[in-house]
């Protein structure tokens, strides 16, 4: 029986996404190390730091860890600013819909971001109440493609793993998804090993999902 939904933020709930790219774009202008919007896909999902050092390995020389901890910082400035701008109506297609559909169906809801600003962007967003329990990445030990934040947000929840689905726009949070034994939804792109691929949160709705669900 499908019991809970487990979302990503940043590319599912709101396109943060292209804030962390347009951050990290600036950052690189300054290190001068190349950075695009393909080389981007590899750092969805992935935490602050493990981001700058895929990032550093592309330059020509090497940082001590007080250095990375001063760009990091500085990205994390100015992906604030650029957050700062969000407002209800930078809600994804299709989610707000969702959001009631699951909450009138009884289906549970959590958020398991890796990102430190998820709990600012759902108040921007202006649904911070909207989900039965909001994982803190800070708590966890592995990132995405570790299941762990998925078993986190499941446990806390009260749903065994294989009743839940997670959505997510980025490779490694299919994988952990699907590390966790729920079904995986992927958005945009070409997501390996989704159980159910839609090109946007538009195509997203309680019957496709449960259709997933109940086709597994
Ligand atoms: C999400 C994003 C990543 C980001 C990570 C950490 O997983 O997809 O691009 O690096 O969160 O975000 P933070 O806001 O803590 O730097
Ligand atoms: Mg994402």
């Amino acid at each position: 029986e499908l019991e809970a939904v487990i979302f990503d933020l940043d590319g599912v709930i709101t396109d943060s996404a292209e804030y962390h790219y347009l951050a990290w774009k600036q950052l690189c202008d300054e290190l001068e190390i190349p950075f695009d919007r393909q080389f981007n896909n590899n750092l969805k999902g992935v935490g602050r730091m493990a981001s700058l050092e895929l990032l550093l390995a592309r330059g020509t020389r090497s940082y001590s860890p007080e250095e990375k901890a001063s760009f990091a910082a500085r990205k994390n400035e100015y992906y604030k600013k650029l957050i700062a701008r969000i407002t209800p109506d930078d809600l994804l297609p299709g989610i707000d819909a969702l959001l009631s559909a699951l909450h009138e169906a009884g289906i549970r809801t959590a958020l398991a971001s890796a990102s430190r600003n998820a709990s600012a962007i759902l108040g921007y967003l202006g649904i911070s109440d909207r989900f039965d329990v909001v994982t803190d990445p800070g708590a966890l030990k592995k990132g995405k493609p570790d299941p762990e934040q998925f078993f986190l947000a499941a446990e806390l929840l009260g749903v065994p793993y294989r009743n839940c689905i997670g959505i997510e726009d980025a490779q490694a949070g299919i994988d952990a998804i699907n590390a966790a034994g729920m079904l995986s939804v992927g958005i945009g792109g070409y997501l390996e090993g989704a159980a159910l691929r839609l090109s946007s949160t538009a195509e997203l709705s309680l019957e496709r999902l449960r259709e997933a669900f109940f086709r597994r």
